[in-house]
């Protein structure tokens, strides 16, 4: 970012989807649904699913700590831990306390951070402003969900959709005269909240045998809204953001979108002009993980080689709120040598 007083960039990465896989089949036992509606309209293949006693703090710590083993450091050089997460072990302490106590980073101050799939890109956001003013030196970064255990399982619009995972960063101050992140663009349109949501389980509506009955603690959705919305958006806060970065999509080496489509990737890349060969695609493999998404697949590219050394690469979400948030920025860490 412009007039930054420390460059900031990502040092360290890890992810980690569960054991439990659920395929288009086996879905087609469970609602009225076929796998190749869910392949045309989706892209999704399956979805990892966590276990019965898994949270989204246990998925988080093991993305966490490969994270941090991938950086070189150790959990106490840790100064904060944001946890982007819709699917927290409780209301409250927040998941990022539970990750903080179990990881030992006792230096950390931890906090959750609520933007739906735009979650990991948001926290980004806040917990580069901390090492860019010279606050803090290491943020670790995380987007967490088990959305399985809130969805509707018998609600075919939704349930073919997510799957549950977890996601990790390690950001640090750069070596003077490097940059790593160079600009978001964050949004909300709050008008949209009714589109995505998960109606009981908060003050407004609690969880009683009545909201049980007629499913309001699981995820309800209007597919078609949420989806026009994000076509538009994604393409849109990308180019803002390379905007503010002085940067054009011509610039552009790497896009690491939001897993939640395969149609909404096509379309968003299209508006960006960028051709398929340099999008990042895993949502076959792992559906909508929610803020796990950016996360694992910007992993997985990173574990693949697929990003180099002073490669520019934009992140974009989009999700509940609605939200989005977008990132440009310059790869700083050398390739795998295990690859
Ligand atoms: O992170 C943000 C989270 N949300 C999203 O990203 C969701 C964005 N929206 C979408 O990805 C798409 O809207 C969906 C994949 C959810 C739905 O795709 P669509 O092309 O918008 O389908 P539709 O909802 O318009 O439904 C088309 C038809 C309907 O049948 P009729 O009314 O045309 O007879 C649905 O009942 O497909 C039917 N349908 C299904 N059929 C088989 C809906 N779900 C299924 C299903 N299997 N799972």
């Amino acid at each position: 970012m412009k007039n930054s007083q420390y460059g900031v960039g990502i040092v360290g990465l890890g992810s980690y989807t569960p054991e439990k896989i659920l395929t288009n089949q086996d879905l087609e036992k469970i609602v009225d649904t076929n796998d190749e509606w869910i392949t045309t309209r989706t892209g999704i293949k399956q979805r990892h699913i966590a276990g019965e006693h898994e949270t989204t703090s246990d998925m988080a710590i093991i993305a966490a700590e490969r994270a941090l083993k991938d950086a070189g450091k150790q959990a106490e050089d840790i100064d904060l831990i944001i946890v982007g997460t819709i699917t927290p072990d409780m209301s409250f302490p927040a998941t990022a306390c539970i990750v903080q106590d179990k990881i030992g980073a006792v230096n950390a101050a931890a906090f959750d951070l609520q933007a739906g799939c735009s979650g990991f890109v948001y926290a980004l956001a806040v917990g580069t402003q901390f090492i860019q003013t010279g606050v803090y030196r290491n943020v670790l970064i995380i987007g967490s969900d088990a959305l399985s255990k809130v969805v509707n399982w018998e609600d075919r619009g939704t349930c073919i959709l997510f799957g549950d995972g977890a996601g990790a960063a390690v950001i640090s101050r750069l070596p003077e005269g490097e940059e790593g992140l160079l600009a978001f663009d964050l949004g909300a349109r709050g008008s949209g909240a009714e589109l995505l949501k998960l109606p009981a389980g908060g003050i407004r509506q609690p969880v009683t045998p009545e909201a049980i009955e007629q499913k309001l603690n699981t995820i309800h959705m209007a597919g078609n809204e949420v989806y026009k919305f994000a076509v538009r958006i994604m393409g849109e806060a990308a180019a803002s953001a390379l905007e503010k970065a002085g940067l054009t999509h011509e610039d552009l080496d790497f896009f690491v979108p939001h897993q939640a489509n395969i149609r909404i990737i096509k379309a968003a890349a299209k508006r960006l002009k960028m051709p398929m060969e340099k999008v990042f695609v895993n949502v076959h493999k792992y559906g909508n993980t929610s803020a796990a998404s950016v996360p694992i697949a910007l992993d997985e590219a990173y574990q693949q080689n697929k990003v180099k050394k002073g490669d520019l690469i934009a992140l974009v979400g989009f999700g509940a709120g609605l939200t989005w948030a977008a990132s440009v920025l310059k790869w700083t860490k050398e390739e795998r040598e295990d690859v």
